[in-house]
């Protein structure tokens, strides 16, 4: 007679056998892969992440593991990379295969996995095609890029200087200005600073992007299946951009509306044309449209802001490198807008422009790209859809790039006859074939912005440079600058 324990033995022994026979198979696959810390079955590396600030603990395993090491976020594995040489190696030697996007569960949901930043494949590579080639042509007959970031400027540096001396926090102003320069490209349109709703909608997107670096954001990103069920925080993020999304889709129903074949106005007109060309053939569709609008709103606009406010600060706590009155004056004058092609004779500016991007190095981790076939690097396999991340601070802070690394020092800028000079290790937009396409619209923007509020104004603190302490607030996804008042001086 069979005992009743018999099943309930059975089934422990099976469940023993697939146990150790899934452990075998991915201890197995795991062995030619990047080192790494052991990962727990489902929760992966989670124990070694969750402390704190993630930089650090990602720093620390690049003691023990080296430059290129396998870490778990959740279940998913991800090859991380250290410093200049493992970063810039990966897109130059084995470009073609980590094009793909890596997991970034809140954007991919928030995205609907749609539009640019997130596609894939060839849809991917037509999404890219066409925006760049848009971006690039954008002469388009009416405007340039130039004259909308001029008057842009325009508006920011008036709104510096009619503050008359009182201390102010420039962050609303600049995050006006920068999403004013993106509307203006890609929608044909600017918002007033004074118009509330949009002030309440752009308030919100800076709240959404502290959320990516919260606890609760960076569970998300380990763990999306549970926390998309759970009620905290991160459920916000979709709350507070539901504003930004819908401006965007108003816009695209407005240009669908007014579009004139003969005579595009901007981007969006532009990809509307291609739609009806595809038979709105995927990826030209309204999701992909509205998806990528809405990207470039939110990776652009807060990003350039943020960089510029670091610069801010980091005028004002080192007051000795705001000498640029001499150069403005020779090259620019005091009546005319900065132009782009005065950059080239600026070499000063250019320089400490290009130091504050670097020290201000705004995303921190990057964004994680995906192996879109088996990869040999340095004697390890990567093997196809495992993530790639390129740790970026690690480039910007390389002490074989920099002199001074963690020090604010033009001279990483600058040649000893005090000419510009361009450093292998600024990759503030990543590299290869899949970085930044808001690059040159970006650069020029941060070029014609400090130009002009230095052109126009002196930027003071309210306490001695000495006790002004500017180190990101937050820092995982994004660096977050601190607030501090700063002081307007017009030059007559
Ligand atoms: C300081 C400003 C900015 C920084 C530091 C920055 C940085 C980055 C980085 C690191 C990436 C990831 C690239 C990669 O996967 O290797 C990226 C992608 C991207 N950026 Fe920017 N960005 C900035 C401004 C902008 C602006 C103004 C726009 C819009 C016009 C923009 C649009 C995009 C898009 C659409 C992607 C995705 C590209 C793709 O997947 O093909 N960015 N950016």
């Amino acid at each position: 007679m069979l005992d009743v324990k018999t099943p309930a033995v059975a089934l422990v022994a099976f469940a023993t056998v697939f146990l150790m026979l899934a452990l075998g198979k991915f201890v197995w696959k795991r062995r030619k892969m990047p080192p790494g810390p052991f990962p727990l079955p489902l929760l992966g590396n989670y124990l070694q992440l969750r402390s704190g600030n993630q930089i650090q603990t990602l720093m620390k395993l690049s003691e023990k593991y080296g430059p290129v090491f396998t870490v778990y976020f959740g279940p998913r594995p991800n090859v991380v990379l250290v410093g200049y040489k493992a970063v810039k190696e990966m897109p130059i030697d084995h470009g073609d295969s980590v094009l793909g996007r890596g997991e970034i569960p809140i954007f991919f949901d928030l995205y609907n996995r749609c539009g640019l930043p997130v596609a894939n494949g060839d849809h991917w590579k037509q999404l890219r095609q066409f925006s760049r080639m848009t971006l690039r042509d954008f002469g388009m007959g009416k405007k340039s890029l130039e004259e909308p970031i001029q008057t842009e400027a325009r508006h920011m540096v008036n709104v510096f200087r009619n503050t008359k001396q009182h201390p102010v926090d420039p962050g609303y102003t600049l995050i006006c200005a920068s999403s004013n320069v993106i509307a203006s490209v890609l929608m044909g349109t600017r918002y007033d600073y004074n118009d509330q709703k949009w002030l309440n909608i752009l308030s919100d997107m800076c709240k959404a992007f502290s959320i990516t670096s919260s606890p609760s954001g960076r569970l998300y990103d380990m763990f999306p299946s549970l926390m998309r069920i759970l009620p905290r925080n991160h459920q916000n993020f979709f709350k507070l951009l539901k504003g930004l999304r819908d401006v965007v889709k108003e816009q695209a129903r407005r240009h669908l509306e007014t579009l004139d074949p003969a005579c595009p106005r901007d981007y969006i007109d532009c990809f509307l044309l291609r739609m009806k060309q595809e038979n709105m053939k995927l990826p030209f569709d309204m999701k992909n449209l509205i998806s990528t609008i809405f990207d470039m709103f939110l990776g652009g606009a807060e990003t350039t802001a943020v960089t510029i406010k670091f610069g801010f600060l980091v005028l004002i706590k080192y007051p000795e490198i705001q000498v640029f009155y001499e150069e403005i004056e020779q090259v620019i004058g005091f009546t005319r807008d900065p132009m782009v092609e005065d950059r080239s004779k600026m070499p000063y500016m250019n320089a400490v422009i290009h130091e504050i991007q670097r020290f201000s190095d705004v995303l921190p981790l990057g964004v994680a790209r995906s192996a879109t076939s088996d990869i040999h690097f340095r004697g390890y396999l990567i093997p196809e859809k495992t993530d790639v991340l390129p740790v970026l601070t690690t480039v910007l802070n390389d002490p074989t790039q920099f002199e001074t690394p963690h020090k604010f020092n033009v001279k990483h800028f600058l040649d000893e006859n005090g000419k510009f000079m361009k450093n292998n290790g600024f990759l503030p937009f990543s590299a290869g074939k899949r970085n930044c396409i808001g690059e040159s619209l970006t650069r020029m923007q941060l070029f014609i912005f400090f130009a002009s509020v230095l052109q126009k104004c002196t930027l003071k603190p309210t306490v001695a440079p000495k006790d002004l302490d500017i180190n990101p607030v937050e820092t995982s996804f994004e660096n977050i600058p601190p607030v501090h008042k700063i002081i307007f001086i017009p030059r007559e």
